[in-house]
């Protein structure tokens, strides 16, 4: 094919690709077979493979992902993108009505009543009709542009169907039901964690690195807005949306009165469940655009709208049966088997009875009927009996007095509701400590699963998480369910795992209380994990956002024998125990002190005190430590036996302090508790 002929096949095939996209995945009316669309696809693919330069930058092939990327670029948005004040009852809605006549007296007020679509939002950005740029709502006034991401969802056009037009979209991208459901299964098969709702999977899923894996996961997007002008009225804006080819929400009701808004609301808050993808209210927005404008804005939402959210979804269901599940801390918390029911999005088989307390009290019984919540938290929780539905057979649970997992005597902390196993070689606990540690936001190993997990304890082979990092892919190969290839990648997640970041590695431990912000706010100002652990807990609670619980809890952490093995386990495997040197996103500020901006040596044996306390210190002085020295060093710290880097050091005339030097600049930076 000649160069020529190639250009306008690509361009062709680019076309009619779009089209197919447009009829199946705007208006679900397909005019072509899914194969056919894929064997055009595969054309252009071909084509421009052997002619790169002509790929269109808006070329249909970008849908199957492109190449990852190790960050998302910020993005300003051009004007904010504020959310919405919520109301979750009729009184609320009444006094926003109030409030919009109020502001705009004698004048005809028109609503527009739609569906809130619990999903992210998402700003499109096109230049001359060409999608140049996606960014998420981030911050309000900066998001992640995650544009490549955005180019493999199918309902979202890499070109408008009218030309010469620039705009920018907002709407809210989502995942439909089934498609979630599918994705679970998968991520149970692959010994994965399950994600807890279409949103969090829609999130995740969006802010994934290799656009290829978001290609493979089924998102969708519903435009909502549109600086695109012309329009006078919101219901013309969505027209218009329409028009340029996006996918409009279909539901959307034109009301003259507050009367229709409830009636739309109370339509949808009965449809919810039979609808396939999750909504968690209603929006009520002014129609008239001009009237929007002299409404005007807070600092955080339109004045001229609303949501009216749903309250949380309920259903019906046997409990079949409770089981103990012992948490990373040792809580025993009970859980309910449930028959499967449909709830909120997905399938439901497991929900939370709180505690030993509240099944007594709601006289929850093996056998009942119970009412299962879900609202905009993660899981299920069991919130009653459906009184006079009680089996003949129901019986009362007793709550027993042994650790399900170890067997050891359970005990409650005074004040306390929840029962633990105070073991600290709990196998529970244990496992959930791993689950913990390889979770996406701690050290995010891929394929280190609860089934994985179980094996490794009940094997033996781990017994803290330092000894992750001592598995081999030889002795993992032999694992139920585990090829030699799965264990291949295993090890090598773990091993890529030693590059997290230290606030990750901190958060990771699952120290009480330290979520992945306070870990971050304790690397910010203690630099290593010596710097931490040589802080008393007075000096944790100097930190603005660290209470005393925190410090009480960080500090017991570090001092605890079965930790400090453990650290060192990471530490020989050479997990980052320390902030990167080079102030990474900025989350490593040396801390300020006498030694700021100093490369400090240390060499030879100390009396008073280990070499990890004394870098600890040193660091908290403001020093960078270094393990060599050369003409950058500022200080070296010499204790006994000191050999060729004290030697060298005088060579090069670094000025050197005794342990007993060291001990006074500690005194005077009040460090020497
Ligand atoms: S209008 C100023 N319409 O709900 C924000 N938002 O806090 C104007 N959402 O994150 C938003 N469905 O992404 C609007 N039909 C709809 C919506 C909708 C879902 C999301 C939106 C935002 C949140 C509101």
């Amino acid at each position: 094919m000649t160069r020529d002929e190639a250009e306008r096949k690509i361009q062709d095939l680019s076309l009619q690709l779009e089209e197919h996209n447009h009829r199946y995945h705007v208006q679900a009316n397909p005019q072509i077979s899914d194969r056919e669309y894929d064997e055009l696809l595969e054309r252009l693919i071909d084509l421009e493979a052997q002619f790169p330069d002509l790929r269109l930058t808006d070329s249909p092939s970008q849908r199957v992902g492109g190449e990852p990327s190790s960050e998302f670029p910020t993005a300003a948005h051009g004007t904010p993108m504020l959310s919405l004040d919520n109301s979750y009852s009729r009184e609320d809605v009444e006094a926003f009505d109030k409030r919009v006549r109020g502001a705009l007296p004698d004048e005809d007020i028109e609503y527009v009543a739609e569906l809130k679509i619990d999903g992210v939002a998402l700003s499109l950005v096109y230049e001359d009709s060409r999608l140049v740029r996606a960014v998420t709502r981030g911050n309000g006034v900066a998001g992640d542009e995650v544009t490549a991401n955005a180019r493999t969802i199918r309902s979202i056009p890499l070109r408008l169907r009218r030309e010469g037009v620039s705009c920018e979209v907002r709407g809210e991208v989502y995942m439909r039901t089934a498609d979630f459901d599918l994705l679970n299964q998968r991520q149970h098969q692959n010994g994965l964690p399950p994600f807890a709702n279409p949103r969090n999977s829609t999130a995740g899923t969006l802010k994934q690195q290799d656009p290829k894996a978001v290609a493979a996961r089924p998102l969708r997007y519903f435009a909502y807005w549109t600086d695109s002008d012309g329009a006078t009225t919101h219901l013309q804006r969505m027209a218009s949306l329409e028009d340029l080819g996006l996918p409009v929400n279909p539901a959307t009701k034109q009301c003259e009165s507050l009367k229709e808004v409830f009636a739309f609301y109370d339509h949808f808050a009965a449809l919810r469940p039979d609808l396939d993808y999750e909504i968690d209210g209603v929006v009520i927005k002014v129609n008239d655009l001009e009237q929007q404008e002299r409404l005007g804005f807070t600092s955080k939402s339109p004045r001229s709208a609303m949501a009216f959210k749903f309250d949380a979804e309920q259903a019906q269901a046997r409990l079949l049966d409770i089981r103990l599940q012992v948490g990373r801390t040792g809580v025993i918390a009970p859980v309910a088997v449930l028959e499967p029911v449909h709830v909120a999005g997905s399938t439901v088989q497991r929900a939370t009875l709180h505690n030993a307390d509240e099944i007594e009290r709601k006289d929850i019984r093996i056998g009942d009927l119970v009412i299962l919540e879900k609202g905009g938290d993660v899981i299920p929780k069991v919130v009653g009996v459906v009184a006079g539905e009680r089996p003949e057979e129901a019986t009362r649970y007793v709550f027993p007095d042994r650790c399900p997992a170890c067997d050891a005597p359970t005990s409650r902390i005074e004040g306390e509701i929840a029962v633990r196993c105070a073991n600290p070689a709990c196998v529970g606990q244990l496992k959930r400590r791993l689950d913990h540690f390889s979770g996406r936001n701690a050290m995010d190993i891929e394929g280190l699963g609860t089934a994985v997990v179980e094996q490794l304890v009940d094997a033996g082979w781990v017994q803290d998480v330092g000894d992750l990092y001592q598995l081999t892919a030889e002795r993992l190969s032999t694992l139920a369910r585990l090829g030699e290839k799965s264990a291949a990648n295993l090890v090598a997640a773990i091993d890529a795992s030693r590059q997290r970041p230290f606030d990750r590695v901190l958060f990771a431990l699952g120290i009480l209380h330290v979520g992945s912000t306070v870990a971050r706010t304790l690397t910010r100002h203690f630099p290593s994990i010596e710097a931490l652990s040589c802080a008393t807990p007075q000096q944790l609670e100097e930190i603005d956002e660290i209470g005393p619980t925190i410090a009480a809890s960080v500090h017991e952490f570090l001092h605890d024998e079965n930790a400090a093995t453990v650290i060192e386990k990471l530490r020989a495997a050479r997990v980052q125990l320390e902030n990167a040197s080079d102030g990474e996103a900025g989350l490593n500020p040396t801390e300020e002190g006498p030694l700021s901006g100093k490369t400090v040596v240390l060499t030879g044996t100390l009396q008073t005190m280990s070499r990890d306390h004394a870098r600890g210190l040193l660091e908290r002085m403001g020093a960078k430590i270094a393990g060599s020295v050369s003409s950058k060093t500022d200080l070296v710290v010499a204790g006994e036996k000191a050999g060729s880097k004290l030697k060298k050091a005088e060579a090069l005339e670094i000025e050197i302090w005794s342990e007993e030097r060291l001990q006074q600049s500690l005194g005077e930076a009040d460090l020497n508790s």
